[in-house]
């Protein structure tokens, strides 16, 4: 779908939010390195300063520096307002006070604006958007995303965010998202879902329907030893089966793991060891 300017809420932070957001130490600046999503930040602009070698990449690049500066003028001072009125669910470690945030944002939108045609010409700032780059693979040695995947959970299901996030392992040898949480301050609700699908590689859809080709039902039955079954209870292939292999197989007893998904071992080791060592010490004492 094309994107529209008033589908962003412009809002851009600085190179030393992004320093500390990434932990940018000495040996990362010297590298290339991809802001994917940088949209209205200075980072790009300030890292120019800092001979720090930065492409950026947003569909916001696609609008001119009045188009933007007037969507900035118009979303400012709502974004303002609804910080001051959710002041409460923010951390004010960095910034003081709403007024001094605001300020900030300001000054870093206007740094990128100042930048944004020269930069364009240079190619620092790249017209671009995910689960598509126009980049070749291993382009940049680092990728960072700030404030947009992960972000927008609600928006954004589990499938944009794992495309979204092997395009950006095709184009660069390490990425770095921030944060992991969605809006609402909760951790996302993709992330398990994302993690498996990034460790399980390009092949686990084949390996699902390999085992969906498995003859189970008629094999269950032959099962004849104590048997646990541990149902993950957030994954949604292997969840709602778990009643009718436990029922196949006589005598066999159903754990369910609530935020569980496949492989559960990985992502909740220590519940997964707890639950198997409680089964054989009850199978022992039989
Ligand atoms: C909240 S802003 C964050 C800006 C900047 N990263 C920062 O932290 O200051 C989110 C950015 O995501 C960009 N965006 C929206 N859709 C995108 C897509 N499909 N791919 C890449 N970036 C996108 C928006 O244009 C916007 O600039």
């Amino acid at each position: 779908m094309a994107f529209q300017l008033t589908d962003v809420v412009p809002w851009g932070r600085t190179f030393d939010e992004y320093a500390a957001m990434f932990a940018l130490d000495e040996v990362d600046r010297s590298r290339s390195i991809l802001g994917c999503s940088d949209g209205p930040a200075s980072f790009n602009a300030e890292a120019l300063q800092r001979n720090v070698k930065v492409v950026s990449a947003d569909p916001l690049y696609e609008f001119s520096v009045p188009q933007i500066r007037k969507r900035i003028a118009d979303t400012a001072p709502l974004v303002a307002a609804q910080i001051k009125e959710n002041a409460q669910d923010f951390v004010w470690n960095h910034f003081k006070s709403v007024d001094e945030l605001v300020a900030a944002r300001m000054k870093a939108m206007q740094a990128f604006l100042a930048d944004f045609n020269t930069g364009l010409e240079q190619g620092r700032y790249v017209p671009a958007q995910l689960p598509d780059l126009p980049f070749f693979a291993g382009t940049f040695d680092l990728a960072l995303c700030s404030h947009y995947l992960f972000l927008y959970s609600e928006q954004h299901d589990a499938q944009f965010h794992i495309e979204a996030l092997r395009e950006l392992c095709r184009v660069a040898q390490e990425v770095r998202i921030f944060p992991l949480l969605e809006l609402s301050g909760a951790p996302s609700r993709h992330l398990p879902e994302v993690i498996d699908a990034l460790k399980a590689g390009r092949l686990a859809a084949e390996g699902h329907r390999v085992v969906g080709r498995y003859l189970m039902e008629t094999r269950l039955p032959r099962v004849r030893c104590p048997t646990l079954i541990i149902s993950p209870a957030a994954d949604p292939h292997a969840h709602p089966v778990a009643g009718k292999v436990t029922a196949a197989i006589a005598g066999a007893e159903l754990v369910e793991v609530p935020g569980g998904m496949v492989p559960f071992p990985d992502q909740m080791p220590e519940v997964f060891a707890a639950t198997t060592l409680g089964f054989l010490d009850r199978i022992m004492r039989r």
